[in-house]
Protein backbone atom coordinates (compact mmCIF):
# COMPACT_ATOMS: atom_id res chain seq x y z
CA UNK A 1 0.00 0.00 0.00
CA UNK A 2 1.83 3.34 -0.75
CA UNK A 3 -1.41 5.06 -1.11
CA UNK A 4 -3.72 6.08 1.94
CA UNK A 5 -7.57 6.34 0.67
CA UNK A 6 -9.88 8.88 2.55
CA UNK A 7 -13.62 9.05 3.29
CA UNK A 8 -15.60 12.28 4.68
CA UNK A 9 -18.30 13.03 6.97
CA UNK A 10 -19.32 16.22 7.17
CA UNK A 11 -17.88 18.52 4.17
CA UNK A 12 -18.78 21.62 4.54
CA UNK A 13 -17.03 23.89 7.24
CA UNK A 14 -14.02 22.17 8.84
CA UNK A 15 -14.35 18.93 6.23
CA UNK A 16 -13.20 21.68 3.41
CA UNK A 17 -10.02 22.04 5.19
CA UNK A 18 -9.69 18.14 5.39
CA UNK A 19 -10.34 17.85 2.04
CA UNK A 20 -8.02 20.26 0.75
CA UNK A 21 -5.19 18.56 3.21
CA UNK A 22 -6.30 15.59 1.48
CA UNK A 23 -5.37 17.16 -1.94
CA UNK A 24 -2.19 18.49 -0.61
CA UNK A 25 -0.84 15.58 0.57
CA UNK A 26 0.81 13.15 -1.99
CA UNK A 27 0.05 9.91 -0.61
CA UNK A 28 -3.83 10.93 -0.16
CA UNK A 29 -6.76 10.48 -1.97
CA UNK A 30 -10.53 11.18 -1.18
CA UNK A 31 -12.45 7.98 -3.14
CA UNK A 32 -15.78 9.13 -0.85
CA UNK A 33 -17.88 12.18 1.00
CA UNK A 34 -20.51 11.89 2.96
CA UNK A 35 -22.87 15.02 4.02
CA UNK A 36 -26.72 14.99 5.91
CA UNK A 37 -27.25 18.12 3.45
CA UNK A 38 -27.49 16.51 -0.20
CA UNK A 39 -26.34 19.69 -1.95
CA UNK A 40 -23.40 19.77 -0.09
CA UNK A 41 -22.37 16.51 -0.31
CA UNK A 42 -23.00 16.41 -3.99
CA UNK A 43 -20.94 19.71 -4.39
CA UNK A 44 -18.19 18.31 -2.63
CA UNK A 45 -18.17 15.20 -5.14
CA UNK A 46 -18.38 17.13 -8.20
CA UNK A 47 -15.23 19.18 -6.78
CA UNK A 48 -13.22 16.15 -6.01
CA UNK A 49 -14.23 14.08 -9.16
CA UNK A 50 -16.23 11.50 -7.53
CA UNK A 51 -19.36 9.70 -9.44
CA UNK A 52 -21.52 9.59 -6.25
CA UNK A 53 -21.87 11.11 -2.83
CA UNK A 54 -23.73 9.61 0.56
CA UNK A 55 -25.88 11.66 2.85
CA UNK A 56 -25.98 8.17 5.24
CA UNK A 57 -22.61 7.74 6.61
CA UNK A 58 -24.18 4.08 7.32
CA UNK A 59 -24.37 3.24 3.78
CA UNK A 60 -21.15 4.84 2.78
CA UNK A 61 -19.28 2.95 5.46
CA UNK A 62 -21.18 -0.37 4.11
CA UNK A 63 -19.89 0.36 0.32
CA UNK A 64 -16.24 1.07 1.39
CA UNK A 65 -13.63 1.86 -0.89
CA UNK A 66 -11.38 3.63 1.78
CA UNK A 67 -9.01 3.16 4.45
CA UNK A 68 -9.39 5.95 6.74
CA UNK A 69 -12.71 7.40 7.76
CA UNK A 70 -12.16 11.76 8.57
CA UNK A 71 -15.18 12.57 11.08
CA UNK A 72 -15.98 15.96 10.70
CA UNK A 73 -19.66 16.54 11.65
CA UNK A 74 -21.02 18.18 14.82
CA UNK A 75 -19.67 17.39 18.39
CA UNK A 76 -22.86 15.10 19.39
CA UNK A 77 -22.29 12.79 15.75
CA UNK A 78 -18.65 12.19 16.79
CA UNK A 79 -19.09 8.62 18.95
CA UNK A 80 -21.28 6.94 17.01
CA UNK A 81 -19.92 7.48 13.59
CA UNK A 82 -16.24 6.58 15.23
CA UNK A 83 -17.20 4.11 16.58
CA UNK A 84 -19.08 2.39 14.04
CA UNK A 85 -16.64 3.27 11.61
CA UNK A 86 -13.82 1.05 13.69
CA UNK A 87 -16.10 -1.63 14.30
CA UNK A 88 -16.66 -1.54 10.21
CA UNK A 89 -12.74 -1.74 9.78
CA UNK A 90 -11.59 1.44 9.07
CA UNK A 91 -9.00 3.72 10.35
CA UNK A 92 -10.44 7.06 12.33
CA UNK A 93 -8.96 10.61 12.34
CA UNK A 94 -11.69 12.43 14.43
CA UNK A 95 -12.25 16.55 14.67
CA UNK A 96 -11.67 17.72 18.22
CA UNK A 97 -13.16 17.93 20.68
CA UNK A 98 -13.39 13.75 21.14
CA UNK A 99 -16.89 13.41 21.95
CA UNK A 100 -18.46 15.56 24.99
CA UNK A 101 -19.24 13.29 27.73
CA UNK A 102 -17.15 10.53 30.30
CA UNK A 103 -19.25 7.91 28.97
CA UNK A 104 -18.91 8.62 25.26
CA UNK A 105 -15.13 8.75 25.99
CA UNK A 106 -15.02 5.54 27.19
CA UNK A 107 -16.92 4.05 24.20
CA UNK A 108 -14.55 5.18 21.96
CA UNK A 109 -11.42 4.52 23.86
CA UNK A 110 -12.58 0.67 23.86
CA UNK A 111 -13.77 0.39 20.59
CA UNK A 112 -10.34 1.82 19.40
CA UNK A 113 -8.59 -0.86 21.38
CA UNK A 114 -10.74 -3.56 19.92
CA UNK A 115 -10.75 -2.51 16.77
CA UNK A 116 -6.99 -2.53 16.11
CA UNK A 117 -7.37 -0.01 13.94
CA UNK A 118 -5.57 3.61 13.88
CA UNK A 119 -7.57 6.46 15.76
CA UNK A 120 -6.25 10.06 15.53
CA UNK A 121 -7.78 12.64 17.43
CA UNK A 122 -7.40 15.95 15.15
CA UNK A 123 -5.82 18.29 18.45
CA UNK A 124 -4.61 20.75 15.54
CA UNK A 125 -2.66 22.86 17.41
CA UNK A 126 -0.14 20.44 18.13
CA UNK A 127 0.23 21.85 14.61
CA UNK A 128 0.26 25.43 14.82
CA UNK A 129 3.62 26.42 13.32
CA UNK A 130 3.76 28.74 16.72
CA UNK A 131 2.92 26.48 19.30
CA UNK A 132 5.41 23.87 17.62
CA UNK A 133 8.12 26.07 18.08
CA UNK A 134 7.25 27.15 21.29
CA UNK A 135 6.84 23.24 22.50
CA UNK A 136 10.54 23.17 21.19
CA UNK A 137 11.84 25.66 23.09
CA UNK A 138 10.57 24.49 26.30
CA UNK A 139 11.91 21.15 25.27
CA UNK A 140 15.47 22.84 24.39
CA UNK A 141 15.62 24.06 27.86
CA UNK A 142 15.48 28.11 26.23
CA UNK A 143 13.09 29.59 29.39
CA UNK A 144 14.33 27.10 31.91
CA UNK A 145 12.37 25.34 34.00
CA UNK A 146 8.47 25.46 33.18
CA UNK A 147 6.48 27.74 36.64
CA UNK A 148 3.60 29.03 35.77
CA UNK A 149 1.99 28.61 31.78
CA UNK A 150 -1.51 29.71 30.67
CA UNK A 151 -3.16 29.63 26.96
CA UNK A 152 -6.84 30.70 26.05
CA UNK A 153 -9.59 30.02 23.86
CA UNK A 154 -10.95 33.53 23.40
CA UNK A 155 -13.84 33.84 20.63
CA UNK A 156 -17.33 35.34 19.36
CA UNK A 157 -19.55 32.64 18.41
CA UNK A 158 -21.93 35.42 18.06
CA UNK A 159 -20.37 35.95 14.38
CA UNK A 160 -20.45 32.79 13.41
CA UNK A 161 -21.99 32.34 10.14
CA UNK A 162 -23.60 28.37 10.54
CA UNK A 163 -23.05 25.73 13.61
CA UNK A 164 -26.27 26.30 15.13
CA UNK A 165 -25.65 23.12 16.55
CA UNK A 166 -23.42 24.24 19.29
CA UNK A 167 -25.74 25.83 21.11
CA UNK A 168 -28.45 22.84 20.88
CA UNK A 169 -30.15 22.85 24.36
CA UNK A 170 -30.61 18.81 23.71
CA UNK A 171 -26.37 18.64 23.85
CA UNK A 172 -25.08 21.39 26.01
CA UNK A 173 -21.85 21.67 24.69
CA UNK A 174 -19.94 23.69 27.08
CA UNK A 175 -17.42 26.27 25.34
CA UNK A 176 -14.43 25.17 28.00
CA UNK A 177 -15.20 21.44 26.25
CA UNK A 178 -16.36 22.12 22.72
CA UNK A 179 -13.27 24.92 21.94
CA UNK A 180 -11.57 25.21 25.25
CA UNK A 181 -10.37 21.93 24.33
CA UNK A 182 -7.90 23.86 22.42
CA UNK A 183 -6.22 25.08 25.30
CA UNK A 184 -6.42 22.45 27.36
CA UNK A 185 -4.62 20.19 24.76
CA UNK A 186 -1.86 22.29 23.81
CA UNK A 187 -1.13 22.89 27.79
CA UNK A 188 -1.27 19.26 28.40
CA UNK A 189 1.10 18.90 25.50
CA UNK A 190 3.69 21.15 26.63
CA UNK A 191 3.21 21.13 30.86
CA UNK A 192 1.81 17.54 31.14
CA UNK A 193 -1.29 16.47 32.80
CA UNK A 194 -2.81 18.60 35.46
CA UNK A 195 -3.57 16.74 39.02
CA UNK A 196 -6.32 19.22 39.95
CA UNK A 197 -8.36 21.36 37.80
CA UNK A 198 -10.76 24.71 39.99
CA UNK A 199 -12.78 26.75 37.96
CA UNK A 200 -14.87 29.63 37.78
CA UNK A 201 -17.93 30.49 35.06
CA UNK A 202 -20.45 32.58 33.79
CA UNK A 203 -23.17 33.72 31.71
CA UNK A 204 -23.14 37.25 31.14
CA UNK A 205 -22.49 37.74 27.07
CA UNK A 206 -24.06 35.20 25.39
CA UNK A 207 -27.33 35.08 27.69
CA UNK A 208 -29.73 33.02 25.58
CA UNK A 209 -27.37 29.97 25.00
CA UNK A 210 -28.04 27.05 27.15
CA UNK A 211 -24.65 26.61 28.72
CA UNK A 212 -22.02 29.60 30.82
CA UNK A 213 -20.10 31.30 28.13
CA UNK A 214 -17.15 32.41 29.99
CA UNK A 215 -14.65 29.59 32.14
CA UNK A 216 -11.63 30.29 33.99
CA UNK A 217 -9.80 26.83 34.77
CA UNK A 218 -7.27 26.81 37.29
CA UNK A 219 -4.71 23.82 36.75
CA UNK A 220 -2.31 22.27 38.76
CA UNK A 221 0.02 19.76 37.78
CA UNK A 222 2.05 16.78 39.79
CA UNK A 223 5.73 18.99 39.56
CA UNK A 224 4.23 22.27 41.16
CA UNK A 225 3.92 23.76 38.44
CA UNK A 226 0.35 26.09 37.76
CA UNK A 227 -1.46 27.24 34.72
CA UNK A 228 -4.80 28.55 33.85
CA UNK A 229 -6.91 28.59 30.85
CA UNK A 230 -9.67 31.35 29.71
CA UNK A 231 -12.31 30.01 27.89
CA UNK A 232 -14.60 32.73 26.52
CA UNK A 233 -17.19 32.35 23.40
CA UNK A 234 -19.00 35.86 23.71
CA UNK A 235 -16.15 37.89 23.99
CA UNK A 236 -15.61 40.90 21.64
CA UNK A 237 -12.42 40.57 19.67
CA UNK A 238 -11.33 38.46 17.20
CA UNK A 239 -10.56 34.76 17.69
CA UNK A 240 -7.09 34.05 19.32
CA UNK A 241 -5.78 31.95 21.62
CA UNK A 242 -2.79 33.86 23.51
CA UNK A 243 -0.54 31.44 25.20
CA UNK A 244 2.09 32.92 27.44
CA UNK A 245 4.80 30.32 29.10
CA UNK A 246 6.89 31.22 31.89
CA UNK A 247 10.15 29.99 33.21
CA UNK A 248 12.64 30.84 35.46
CA UNK A 249 14.97 31.30 32.70
CA UNK A 250 12.68 33.30 30.00
CA UNK A 251 8.64 33.81 28.97
CA UNK A 252 7.43 32.96 25.40
CA UNK A 253 4.60 34.40 24.41
CA UNK A 254 2.77 33.43 21.28
CA UNK A 255 -0.79 32.70 19.84
CA UNK A 256 -2.46 31.39 16.74
CA UNK A 257 -2.99 34.38 14.46
CA UNK A 258 0.09 36.24 14.88
CA UNK A 259 3.43 35.68 12.58
CA UNK A 260 5.89 35.70 15.34
CA UNK A 261 6.46 34.59 18.51
CA UNK A 262 8.30 36.67 21.63
CA UNK A 263 11.00 35.16 23.55
CA UNK A 264 11.82 37.31 26.45
CA UNK A 265 15.53 36.94 28.35
CA UNK A 266 17.85 38.84 30.30
CA UNK A 267 20.33 40.48 28.34
CA UNK A 268 23.60 42.05 30.18
CA UNK A 269 25.25 45.11 27.97
CA UNK A 270 29.20 45.01 28.50
CA UNK A 271 29.64 48.53 28.05
CA UNK A 272 26.77 49.81 30.71
CA UNK A 273 26.63 46.35 33.06
CA UNK A 274 22.76 47.19 32.41
CA UNK A 275 20.37 44.15 32.45
CA UNK A 276 17.28 44.62 29.96
CA UNK A 277 14.84 42.09 29.12
CA UNK A 278 15.09 42.49 25.38
CA UNK A 279 12.37 40.63 22.93
CA UNK A 280 13.87 38.61 20.27
CA UNK A 281 11.09 38.11 17.72
CA UNK A 282 10.63 34.86 15.89
CA UNK A 283 8.98 34.52 12.40
CA UNK A 284 6.27 31.79 12.51
CA UNK A 285 3.90 30.68 9.51
CA UNK A 286 0.38 31.73 10.55
CA UNK A 287 -1.62 27.98 9.99
CA UNK A 288 -4.48 27.95 13.10
CA UNK A 289 -6.23 25.15 10.96
CA UNK A 290 -3.26 23.10 9.65
CA UNK A 291 -5.13 19.93 8.85
CA UNK A 292 -2.67 19.12 6.42
CA UNK A 293 -0.27 17.99 8.77
CA UNK A 294 -3.06 16.02 10.05
CA UNK A 295 -3.36 14.03 7.15
CA UNK A 296 -0.32 13.82 6.29
CA UNK A 297 0.59 11.95 10.09
CA UNK A 298 -2.09 9.76 9.23
CA UNK A 299 -0.60 8.74 6.31
CA UNK A 300 2.34 8.10 8.15
CA UNK A 301 0.57 5.92 10.78
CA UNK A 302 -1.29 4.11 8.67
CA UNK A 303 1.98 3.47 6.12
CA UNK A 304 3.36 1.86 9.64
CA UNK A 305 6.19 5.05 9.80
CA UNK A 306 5.36 6.32 13.36
CA UNK A 307 2.21 6.05 15.67
CA UNK A 308 -0.58 8.45 16.31
CA UNK A 309 0.43 10.40 18.89
CA UNK A 310 -3.12 12.14 19.98
CA UNK A 311 -4.58 8.69 19.79
CA UNK A 312 -8.41 7.94 21.36
CA UNK A 313 -6.44 8.08 25.07
CA UNK A 314 -4.83 11.25 24.11
CA UNK A 315 -7.72 12.91 23.17
CA UNK A 316 -10.24 11.47 25.98
CA UNK A 317 -7.65 12.73 28.54
CA UNK A 318 -8.18 16.08 27.10
CA UNK A 319 -11.97 16.34 27.51
CA UNK A 320 -11.47 14.69 30.88
CA UNK A 321 -9.68 18.34 32.02
CA UNK A 322 -12.24 19.90 30.04
CA UNK A 323 -15.13 18.07 32.06
CA UNK A 324 -13.59 18.60 35.23
CA UNK A 325 -13.46 22.05 34.70
CA UNK A 326 -17.20 22.07 33.70
CA UNK A 327 -17.77 19.59 37.14
CA UNK A 328 -15.40 22.22 39.40
CA UNK A 329 -17.32 25.51 38.10
CA UNK A 330 -20.73 23.53 39.38
CA UNK A 331 -19.87 22.22 42.21
CA UNK A 332 -17.39 24.85 43.37
CA UNK A 333 -14.89 22.36 44.50
CA UNK A 334 -11.79 20.95 43.05
CA UNK A 335 -12.03 18.03 40.45
CA UNK A 336 -9.27 15.52 39.96
CA UNK A 337 -9.21 14.46 35.85
CA UNK A 338 -10.78 10.84 35.40
CA UNK A 339 -7.63 9.98 33.28
CA UNK A 340 -7.84 7.23 30.86
CA UNK A 341 -4.41 4.39 30.30
CA UNK A 342 -3.25 2.64 27.55
CA UNK A 343 -3.34 -0.67 29.73
N1 LIG B 1 -9.98 21.86 14.62
C1 LIG B 1 -10.57 23.03 14.60
O1 LIG B 1 -9.94 24.08 14.70
C2 LIG B 1 -12.07 23.07 14.43
C3 LIG B 1 -12.69 24.23 13.97
C4 LIG B 1 -14.07 24.21 13.79
C5 LIG B 1 -14.80 23.08 14.09
N2 LIG B 1 -14.16 21.96 14.57
C6 LIG B 1 -14.91 20.74 14.89
O2 LIG B 1 -15.33 20.18 13.64
C7 LIG B 1 -16.62 19.61 13.78
C8 LIG B 1 -17.56 20.27 12.78
O3 LIG B 1 -17.64 21.65 13.05
P1 LIG B 1 -17.97 22.70 11.88
O4 LIG B 1 -17.60 24.02 12.39
O5 LIG B 1 -17.36 22.25 10.61
O6 LIG B 1 -19.55 22.55 11.82
P2 LIG B 1 -20.47 22.96 10.59
O7 LIG B 1 -21.85 23.00 11.13
O8 LIG B 1 -19.93 24.15 9.90
O9 LIG B 1 -20.32 21.73 9.58
C9 LIG B 1 -20.72 20.43 9.93
C10 LIG B 1 -21.00 19.62 8.67
O10 LIG B 1 -21.44 18.31 9.05
C11 LIG B 1 -22.66 18.02 8.36
N3 LIG B 1 -23.45 17.09 9.19
C12 LIG B 1 -24.13 17.37 10.31
N4 LIG B 1 -24.66 16.24 10.82
C13 LIG B 1 -24.29 15.24 10.00
C14 LIG B 1 -24.52 13.85 10.02
N5 LIG B 1 -25.23 13.27 10.99
N6 LIG B 1 -24.00 13.10 9.01
C15 LIG B 1 -23.30 13.68 8.02
N7 LIG B 1 -23.03 15.01 7.97
C16 LIG B 1 -23.53 15.77 8.95
C17 LIG B 1 -23.32 19.37 8.15
O11 LIG B 1 -24.29 19.34 7.10
C18 LIG B 1 -22.10 20.22 7.81
O12 LIG B 1 -21.73 20.09 6.44
C19 LIG B 1 -17.03 19.85 15.23
O13 LIG B 1 -16.69 18.70 15.98
C20 LIG B 1 -16.17 21.01 15.67
O14 LIG B 1 -15.94 21.00 17.07
C21 LIG B 1 -12.81 21.93 14.72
Amino acid sequence: MSTVRFAVVGTEGIGTRHIDGIRKTPEAVLTAVCDINPDWAAKAAAQNGLDRSYTDYREMYRDGGFDCVIVCTPDQYHAAQAIEALEAGYHVLCEKPLTMTHAECAAIVDAAKKSGKLFMVGQVCRKTPGFRLAKQLVEQGEIGELFYVESEYAHDYALQPRGEWRRDPNYLRHPVVGGGCHAMDLLRWIAGDPTEVFAYANHKVLTDWPVDDCTISVLKYPNGVIGKVFCSIGCKRPYTMRTVLYGDKGTIIVDNKTPELTLFKAFTYADTGSTKYIPTMIPVQVNDHNMTDEIMDMCDAILGRRPVETDAVEGANTVEVCLAAVQSAAEGRPIVPAYFTRD
